[in-house]
């Protein structure tokens, strides 16, 4: 069998049953049709212009509901629920401390993050890093950083809006299980879906917002001030927003 669809059946079925789908039915073929059967379906190829539709079981929501940190990192990894699983070379997951006080949710993935399965790796990231160190916040210990999607667009397109719609079960459960006491939601993908209300980010940031009853901050992305550099006085301004936020938390516990 052509080991390229050995390997994204293999990948499928081991999502199923870590998805909790035990007992698998293959439309009445034995295990041997089965796989003859696969090895003769070409792969969905998908254009940019007409993007096949995401695949979203309505029970995701309920099946991630249960998994610990590190069962949801093994279900994103073998996940292919939209198009975007097609070109990717690695699911970019997370990065950074699961116990951290702070959690920080940016767009998706990039060239070297799709290269490297981690977030925020290229030069917006290094920027990120700078201005997290700036607020005393280092990634490896004080922060958890993922993003809205955890594979990369192609041509680091925009996300597509259900795209976004068929990763947001994995961010929903990764904010419950991090549990963080502050989200900074960085970029206006990160920002709307975490605020729930559509708007610039210049419209959104400036303000503590709450998700779920979690303090929330939003600020432009790393990748915008570097385009743009004039917003970076606004960026401060909203580190600043976030130490009092953390302050806060401390003075409460
Ligand atoms: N931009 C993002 O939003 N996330 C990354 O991981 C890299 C670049």
């Amino acid at each position: 069998m052509n080991p390229e669809v050995r390997g994204a059946l293999a990948a499928y079925l081991e999502q199923r049953r870590r998805l909790g789908e035990p007992d698998l039915v293959l439309h009445g073929l034995d295990r041997r049709q089965a796989l003859a059967r696969a090895a003769q379906t070409p792969r969905r190829i998908v254009s940019a212009d007409s993007p096949a539709p995401a695949a979203i079981p309505a029970d995701l929501a309920q099946v991630v509901g249960d998994l610990d940190h590190d069962q949801l990192r093994d279900a994103a990894l073998a996940c292919t629920r939209c198009r975007l699983s097609d070109g990717r070379q690695h699911v970019v997951f997370a990065d950074g401390n699961p116990e951290a006080r702070v959690m920080v949710v940016g767009e998706a993935p990039g060239a070297r993050e799709d290269a490297t399965g981690l977030p925020f790796v290229g030069q917006a990231g290094r920027l990120l890093d700078l201005m997290l160190a700036s607020v005393g916040l280092s990634r490896r210990e004080s922060v958890y950083i993922c993003n809205v999607l955890k594979c990369r667009p192609p041509g680091n397109r925009d996300p597509l809006p259900d795209e976004i719609e068929s990763c947001a079960p994995l961010l929903k459960r990764q904010i419950e299980v991090v549990d963080p006491e502050v989200l900074v939601g960085v970029g206006s993908f990160a920002a709307r879906w975490l605020v729930g209300r559509k708007g610039p980010l210049g419209k959104l940031r400036g303000e503590v917002h709450s998700y779920q009853g979690v303090p929330l901050v939003v600020t432009y992305h790393p990748a915008a001030l570097l385009r743009n550099p004039s917003l970076s006085r606004l960026a401060w301004a909203d580190l600043q927003l976030l130490c009092q936020v953390i302050d806060g938390a401390d003075s409460a516990a």
